[in-house]
């Protein structure tokens, strides 16, 4: 890093209004419960200290890694380092308007969908169990049982690295399967739905059985990072480990999940090493086996050992 982690603490103190930490553990941070220190971690307490934060970033040549709700994230053992942007305490704010809602990016999914049902607005309901962040949800284009999140989408607002505002429409945004082409670079901090009128008991329904179907199918009381590779065309990644006999192998304190075979468990104490070695075994494995090449769908990020 061009600054030491003390003297940059400082500077960012100096002009953001948020929380700036040192060396803060970012397994406290992820839904899998991995991950080594980020050298500095910084809590913008809104719009301005984003686009501070970004602009010192920028101008300093200090890597940043933005951090939403943490869900589709393994952090390796080593940390990260650079700047760590915290969302999870800004862009909260969740309204109606209409047929519409508009939300800001660090709101929860759950939080945004209970907040449809309440309105009487259908076309959320596939968001039913997905963990993490509005923003996370939309930049990876999280996948429901009744489609993806930008099947509804109606515009996102982001912020580039000079701290400019951007706002993009749905159909500018490319999103495909997992992936959206969002320019390098930016934060999503806004979005808005656009959704239909409904009935709210109807909605409440249909929220019930995919959890019920969800809590069946995935094993939602363990740690992990939800699903660890795409799914490949035509297939399910899932069925593919199963039939390569992998489900329930174990390699220190992380599991291939028995329930489930694309999901890899922290049973406590795993290490990210422990995980990417299960991943490996089994994207080699279904490979060998099948000729089909798994490719991760979790964001892998920083240094596998500390230095
Ligand atoms: N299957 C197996 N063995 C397994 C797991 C699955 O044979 O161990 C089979 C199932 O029987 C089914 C098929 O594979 O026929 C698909 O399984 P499932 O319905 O569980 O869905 P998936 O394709 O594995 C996708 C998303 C999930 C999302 C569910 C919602 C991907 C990689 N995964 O899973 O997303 O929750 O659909 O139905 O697209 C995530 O975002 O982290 C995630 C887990």
């Amino acid at each position: 890093m061009v600054m030491g982690e003390v003297k940059l603490k400082e500077r960012l103190q100096g002009c953001i209004r948020g929380e700036v930490l040192i060396g803060e553990p970012l397994s406290y941070h992820t839904y899998f419960r991995i991950g080594g220190p980020a050298e500095v971690m910084a809590y913008p307490a809104g719009l301005e200290d984003l686009k501070t934060l970004l602009k010192v970033a920028r101008d300093e040549a200090i890597p940043v890694l933005i951090l939403g709700g943490g869900s589709n994230m393994l952090v390796l053992d080593g940390g990260v380092k650079g700047l760590v942007i915290n969302l999870s305490r800004t862009f909260l704010e969740l309204s109606v308007a209409g047929e519409q809602i508009r939300c800001g990016a660090g709101v929860r999914t759950s939080r945004l969908l209970a907040l449809s049902a309440r309105a009487s607005l259908t076309g959320l309901e596939g968001l039913t169990g997905v963990p993490g962040s509005v923003g996370g949800a939309i930049r990876g284009n999280a996948v429901t049982p009744l489609g993806t999140i930008a099947d509804h989408l109606d515009w996102v607002r982001m912020v580039d690295c000079s701290g400019e505002e951007r706002f993009m429409l749905r159909d500018e945004l490319g999103v495909a399967y997992r992936h959206s082409e969002l320019p390098t670079g930016t934060v999503i901090v806004k979005a808005a739905f656009a959704l239909r009128r409904g009935v709210a008991a109807e909605i409440r329904g249909t929220i019930s059985k995919l959890l019920i179907r969800r809590n069946l199918t995935q094993p939602v009381e363990v740690r992990s990072a939800g699903c660890i590779f795409k799914n490949p065309p035509r297939d399910f990644a899932g069925r593919l480990v199963e039939q390569a006999g992998l489900k329930g192998l174990r390699r220190g304190g992380a599991q291939i999940s028995g329930k489930h075979g694309n999901f890899i468990l922290n049973l406590g104490g795993a290490t990210a090493a422990d995980v990417l070695w299960l991943a490996e075994r089994a994207r080699a494995e279904v490979m060998a086996k099948t000729g089909v090449a798994l490719e991760l769908e979790i964001q892998v990020v920083g240094s596998p050992i500390a230095g």
